[in-house]
């Protein structure tokens, strides 16, 4: 079944589960449809995961676009959102409408998300009105590393839970489809889950969620850097990459690779001319 911004409510109000990974390319998210996965976010986790930066600040549009049409070719069914990146939408409303329709119109997504809470309402109720459906994202919002001394989790304070509780609902009062928790206490998760009817994806913030997100070089065991508290690894892709590499180079360096059945062939008369 198609999953659209439509489906992601019905699923919260039917008490349903709801399942997002990242992708950045098609291969994956060709994988990822097939295993019926609900959402794919082409996340500014990029910058990380993908270009090996210490955070997502350097993400620019053309990386967006550019992952986003990747990502899009493979995902049948599965709803696309895609990131708006770092200084994409905080400078004006005008900019921040502009670039949310370049990733529907040039990247193909079928949502953007946007990451802050009532600052940023403006900009958001403006794509809203253009009919680009918004996620939001609150908690430990990792555009805002360098205000928040770091990658700390949020949430812990009487004030900031308020905060964060005043904050979605304003988001959904502006008209977004779904709101992205991240790095926040699970109590806390659950009353802004509570308190919302549009469907919380959380990552790092609990089971209450109406839906769950990873970002999939953690879960698979593909990031080798560090493994974030929140994730847990369903399989160790990494360590079966290393050994199929390493026995590519032992069989290339034996001459076990290529074999017979790997080469190409012209018949022995037309050989025989050639020498
Ligand atoms: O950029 C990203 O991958 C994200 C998810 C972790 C929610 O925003």
């Amino acid at each position: 079944m198609k999953n659209t911004t439509w489906t992601f409510r019905q699923a919260k109000a039917e008490g349903k589960k709801l399942t997002m990974l990242t992708a950045y390319d098609y291969t994956m998210a060709k994988l990822m449809d097939q295993s019926g996965i609900n959402g794919i976010l082409i996340g500014d986790s990029l910058g990380m995961v993908v270009k090996g930066e210490p955070d997502t600040l350097s993400v620019t549009m053309e990386e967006m676009i550019y992952h986003t049409r990747a990502v899009k070719r493979g995902a049948g069914n599965a709803l696309v959102v895609s990131d708006m990146p770092f200084m994409s939408y905080q400078v004006s409303v005008e900019q921040a409408v502009e670039n949310a329709g370049r990733l529907v119109k040039e990247g193909g997504a079928n949502a953007v998300k946007l990451e802050g809470g009532r600052i940023i309402l403006p900009q958001i109720r403006a794509i809203v009105a253009a009919q680009i459906p918004v996620m939001g994202h609150l908690g430990l919002t990792p555009q805002s590393v360098n205000a928040f001394g770091g990658f700390k989790v949020q949430g812990k304070s009487e004030e900031a839970i308020r905060q964060l509780l005043d904050d979605a609902a304003a988001l959904e009062e502006a008209g977004v489809f779904s709101i992205v928790l991240e790095g926040i206490p699970e109590k806390v998760a659950e009353l802004i889950t509570r308190k919302v009817a549009i469907p919380t994806i959380g990552i790092g913030a609990g089971k209450a969620c109406d839906g769950q997100i990873l970002v999939y070089q953690d879960m698979l065991g593909l990031f080798q850097d560090f493994v974030p508290k929140f994730v847990r690894q369903y399989a160790n892709i990494g360590s079966i990459i290393v050994e199929a590499i390493g026995t590519y180079i032992h069989e290339v360096e034996t001459g076990q690779f290529p074999a017979a059945e790997h080469t190409y062939r012209i018949s022995e008369q037309l050989l025989e001319k050639l020498y």
